[in-house]
């Protein structure tokens, strides 16, 4: 997605600096025709902040607790798969940029350092799941998560089929394994990324590479990726809730009826996600859709919304409309590839200061005032 009206919009054009052209695309790329994308940022286009003076706002706290934690900033950083590639602090980097920022963090199934790697990092991560054809393996996961301390896990149901992403087919990205010359070329333009991912060895899947024989990054991930389990319904998430005692997130909620039934099932929250516009396109924005779930989940667990998320005002926005917190993917991968954890805290407290900026501006001192408020902090454009 191009990033040119969000506070990551430079830490955006720098990662396209230093990343080879397959991966800036892989990162900024939406499905099909990429309306999804493009709808995620205009629907906050469509909702304005009421500023509102002569009160207090000396002290602006923006704290959330969101998924058993408390967060300093109402956010998490989205699952974002092969993030590890991006820059050689991988995925336990920006894991480490969460905990120092006080926010939440999720790892993907799809992740180079490992669930356990990044749990010992000491930042609390959740880990996202898939249910996989082979439920044995999936167990697996599940007790690994356990065992190193995985407070919940997230499972994402948006993903029974994988659409085309045609920046991914014009770039050959998912045949990455047999590199081609002209991809050989891209990658060798970019000697000090090339260097970053060398240095940590021969990148795999750390979540995932003890499953499959496949070698190479993109070999493991075609394996598993296929034994994404397309039948999963509302057994299998029953399922899944009798053999997982921790906390359960249902991520990729955009319809009512879904919503209930993953509350039905036993979940304890939900993200609602287009999958910031990588899977279904066309579909409705996100935020477009938020009021309708938080009636159907009815205060029965904490709501997530992700996918366009780029400014505090779109932070206060979502929580005016009944999200619990916000997460963002692209934008911490951008901030990753721009410049490793230190970048991705800088991002961090550049959206943090923003939901500060705007708060006190709304006349709100705390994020329990501005939920009080609801859409009376707003005006509809
Ligand atoms: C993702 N996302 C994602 N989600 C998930 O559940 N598992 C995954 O492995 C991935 N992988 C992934 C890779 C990349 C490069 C991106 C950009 C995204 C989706 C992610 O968690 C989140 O829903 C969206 O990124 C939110 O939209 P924005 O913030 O990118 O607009």
């Amino acid at each position: 997605m191009a990033c040119d009206d969000g506070a990551f919009a430079s830490f955006a054009a720098r990662s396209r600096r230093c990343l080879p052209r397959l991966f800036a695309d892989y990162v900024d790329g939406g499905a099909h025709g990429e309306w999804t994308m493009a709808r995620n940022r205009s629907a906050f286009r469509q909702w304005g902040i009421v500023p509102r003076g002569l009160r207090d706002v000396s002290r602006v706290n923006t704290a959330v607790s969101c998924f058993g934690q408390t967060w300093k900033t109402p956010l998490m950083l989205a699952p974002v798969g092969f993030a590890g590639m991006l820059h050689s602090d991988r995925e336990v980097g920006g894991a480490r940029a969460a905990a120092q920022c006080g926010v939440g963090m999720a790892i993907s199934t799809f992740s180079i350092d490992s669930m356990e790697d990044v749990a010992a990092a000491g930042a609390a991560p959740f880990a996202q799941i898939y249910v996989f054809r082979d439920r044995a393996l999936t167990r697996d996961m599940l007790a690994r998560a356990a065992a190193c301390g995985i407070p919940g896990i997230i499972v994402t149901v948006d993903t029974a089929i994988t659409p085309v992403r045609e920046r991914d087919a014009r770039n050959g990205f998912r045949h990455l394994s047999r590199p081609t010359v002209m991809q050989m070329a891209s990658l060798l333009r970019h000697p000090r990324w090339l260097a970053g991912v060398a240095a940590r060895g021969v990148p795999r899947i750390g979540n995932l590479a003890g499953y499959t024989t496949a070698r190479g990054v993109m070999a493991q991930a075609r394996e598993m990726a296929a034994q994404i389990d397309p039948r999963l319904d509302r057994a299998g998430l029953e399922w899944l809730r009798q053999e997982w005692k921790g906390r359960l997130i249902v991520k990729g909620v955009m319809h009512p009826q879904d919503a209930a039934i993953a509350m039905a099932c036993g979940a304890d929250g939900l993200i609602v996600s287009n999958h910031g516009g990588r899977q279904m396109d066309p579909a409705p924005a996100t935020l477009d859709v938020l009021p309708q779930i938080v009636e159907a989940v009815a205060g029965r667990g904490d709501i997530v919304l992700d996918s366009g998320i780029r400014r505090g005002g779109d932070v206060v926005t979502a929580l005016a409309l009944g999200a619990t917190a916000v997460s963002i993917g692209r934008p911490w991968a951008w901030a990753l590839a721009a410049g490793g954890q230190r970048a991705v805290v800088a991002a961090i407290n550049v959206l943090s200061q923003e939901v500060t900026d705007v708060l006190g501006l709304a006349g709100l001192t705390d994020i329990p005032a501005l939920r009080a408020q609801g859409t009376d902090a707003l005006w509809k454009m």
